[in-house]
């Protein structure tokens, strides 16, 4: 058990090690995720660590990951904002029933139309709906149509981290009660507890604020319950209650 000290700080140095050693996330990786990964995602990984924003992927720990969870949660109906070239996408429609259904939106489809050929290759692309614009006004107009509420059993948001916030307000409605919500990047870098005067780049250091205000308001929100995890860049799982 872990233990606390007077003023409620976390003691133990070896637990931190997860976070900190790049030489435990290999071995995370080299011993649990790799030899588990299905072809497709192999393949899907490979082609994507050649793209030149290879960063932006969800990370292969954080796909087995959510693979495990939506078929705990037997999730059938879900929505992804924030699609890249695919590779969390390619988890969910891999763990998703033969009638399961992925909304997936990304104001960018060249990247998604890398993906896509392997998404085909596996005989996944039927779950796909895949619409290229900002999500924003698609969850407006859904919430305006009123068929779509308490619909979602899982919602992955992997994209512009300054709406977070504007996501959640809409988002809340659409999921059902049970349903999750999984905010990532709830760590944004390790940024979230940076010093102010921290040598961030500039892109991590406009977006930390939001995460910030995100995080604190996902904290207080009484309609949900929530679990932050240290997978991938953090991963924020929020569960429908009200
Ligand atoms: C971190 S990447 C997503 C990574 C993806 N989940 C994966 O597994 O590779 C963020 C994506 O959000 C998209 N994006 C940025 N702003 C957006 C918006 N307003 N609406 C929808 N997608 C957006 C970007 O084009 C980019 O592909």
């Amino acid at each position: 058990m872990a233990s606390n000290g007077e003023n409620g700080r976390h003691q133990e140095v070896g637990h931190k090690s997860l976070l900190q050693s790049d030489a435990l996330y290999q071995y995370i990786l080299e011993t649990s995720v790799y030899p588990r990964e299905p072809e497709p995602m192999k393949e899907l990984r490979e082609i994507t660590a050649k793209h030149p924003w290879n960063i932006m992927t969800t990370s292969a720990d954080e796909g087995q990951f959510l693979s495990m969870l939506l078929k705990l949660i037997n999730a059938k109906n879900t929505m992804e904002i924030g699609v890249f070239t695919g590779y969390s996408l390619l988890a969910t429609a891999m763990a998703l029933p033969d009638d399961g259904k992925i909304l997936a939106m990304d104001i960018n489809r060249d990247n998604y139309e890398i993906g896509l050929p392997v998404i085909e290759k596996a005989g996944l692309a039927h779950k796909i709906e895949f619409k290229e614009g900002p999500a924003l006004p698609v969850l407006d107009q859904m919430i305006e149509d009123g068929k779509y509420h308490g619909s979602y059993d899982f919602i992955f948001v992997d994209a512009d981290k300054d709406n977070y916030l504007n996501y959640h307000r809409r988002l809340i409605e659409l999921v059902k009660v049970g349903g999750l919500i999984g905010y990532d990047n709830t760590l944004w870098n390790g940024s979230v507890v940076a010093p102010p005067d921290a040598p961030l780049r500039k892109y991590v250091r406009y977006y930390r604020d939001f995460v910030l205000e995100l995080n604190k308001a996902l904290a207080a929100d009484p309609r949900i319950e929530i679990c932050q995890l240290p997978v991938g860049d953090g991963i924020t799982l929020c569960r429908r209650i009200s």
